[in-house]
């Protein structure tokens, strides 16, 4: 089979892999339809990930038809159409019966904290992904559902983990009707989360970033007022004044590691790898989030520590919400808001490659050219 292989920082190729096997009695092979290259796998792409090995194949957001299925796969039929979520869980273990399913105690030997995630180096347990023509599905009982009829095989994509990750980071902020949101970040994440803040009682949603077509975006697909934070003198103190000096109700970071906006942070986390990741959106976060607010982290940070400014968020009271998206948590929701018409997700895709030119895919979105927001993977 065809396989996006990870070569190095900024290498990626399409190779020749064997098509992979049944290893336990729960696994599926599902042939991948369409897969999407996530933020998160920029992080990859740009050797910021622990362990992640040459040789290896990303993606952790794909949609596909189930080609072969292990002895004990009830719920599942060769044939099916599926979309699988980006977690590999259980189900039963302490956390996932929590519905923690990003945090399985069961499927991750090389770290405690994460669970499994496709395509997500080892330190996520070391799963090939779905950017390919095929792949192993383990737990297919627990993880993949079949694409309801009259679901658009884009949206149920997304679905897979930008749309459910926004959504549940708009959740995790715990909105009270009329509230001020302010999502830093206008990629996928970004854009979901926005969007989802309005289904959940905002009053004002405001998305701070420093791409234009991408805060564009924003106005248009999220309903938002935006502010490009290198248009301003000082991004904290912009939002404060737009929010009667109180700050905002809720704060998302979207962003995650490899944020822009501050030299030092960035070439101590993303040239040096000092830090877990330079959190300059998450301290603007911390800083323009109102006393008592909530500040929910979707962006990705790694294992090392990160110079976060807890002592302000600790004296200001706020409360910090984070975690992986537990994709399918979010699935029955969602799809009512697609089906009610009250969102159509593939609205923010702006790109679509075949996997044979999926290095062109990656260098598109981590330079952010051509307008770049959300790239599918077209494997057929
Ligand atoms: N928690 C989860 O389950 C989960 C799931 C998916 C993605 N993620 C993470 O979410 C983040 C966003 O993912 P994405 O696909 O939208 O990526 P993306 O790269 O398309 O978007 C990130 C955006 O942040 C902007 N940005 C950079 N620095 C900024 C700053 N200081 N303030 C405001 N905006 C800034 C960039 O210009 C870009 O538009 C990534 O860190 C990704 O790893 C987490
Ligand atoms: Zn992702
Ligand atoms: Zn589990």
């Amino acid at each position: 089979m065809r396989a996006m292989v990870y070569r190095g920082p900024y290498k990626i190729r399409v190779e020749e892999k064997d098509i992979p096997k049944i290893e336990h009695p729960n696994d599926a092979i599902v042939r991948v339809t369409r897969a999407a290259i996530c933020g998160s796998d920029l992080h990859l792409y740009h050797g910021m990930m622990p362990d992640t090995r040459v040789g290896t194949t990303f993606g952790h957001e794909f949609i596909g038809v189930v080609h072969e299925v292990g002895p004990s796969v009830e719920n599942l039929a060769v044939g099916d159409r599926v979309m699988v979520p980006f977690n590999i869980y259980c189900g039963t273990c302490y956390f996932c019966r929590k519905g923690l399913y990003s945090n399985c105690h069961n499927v991750n030997p090389n770290a405690t904290a994460v669970g499994g995630i496709y395509g997500y180096s080892h330190t996520c347990g070391g799963y090939d992904g779905g950017q390919a023509e095929f792949v192993r599905v383990p737990l297919a009982d627990v993880g993949p559902s079949i694409i309801p009829e009259g679901l658009h095989d884009e949206d149920a994509l997304l679905m897979t983990d930008a749309l459910a990750t926004g959504y549940f980071g708009a959740q995790l902020g715990d909105i009270v009707e009329g509230d001020t949101v302010v999502v830093f970040g206008a990629g996928p994440v970004g854009l979901f989360a926005a969007r989802s803040a309005w289904l959940m009682g905002a009053g004002r949603v405001i998305v701070v970033d420093h791409l234009d077509y991408r805060l564009q975006k924003a106005r248009e697909f999220a309903f938002a007022e935006t502010v490009s934070f290198t248009e301003v003198d000082d991004i904290v103190l912009e939002l404060k004044k737009q929010t009667d000096w109180l700050g905002a109700d809720v704060v998302i970071d979207a962003v995650g590691a490899e944020a822009d906006g501050n030299l030092v942070q960035h070439i101590t986390a993303a040239k040096f790898k000092l830090q877990g990741g330079s959190p300059v959106a998450l301290n603007w976060a911390i800083d323009s989030v109102r006393k008592g607010g909530t500040i929910s982290v979707m962006g990705a940070y790694g294992p090392l520590f990160s110079a976060v400014k807890f002592g302000d968020a600790m004296n200001k009271g706020l409360t910090i919400r984070t975690n992986q998206a537990p994709a399918k948590r979010q699935w029955p929701r969602l799809l009512e808001h697609i089906q009610a018409g009250r969102l159509t997700p593939r609205d923010i895709i702006t790109h679509r490659i075949p996997l044979e030119h999926i290095a062109e895919g990656y260098h598109l979105f981590s330079a952010k050219l051509d307008n770049c927001i959300k790239t599918v993977i077209t494997t057929d």
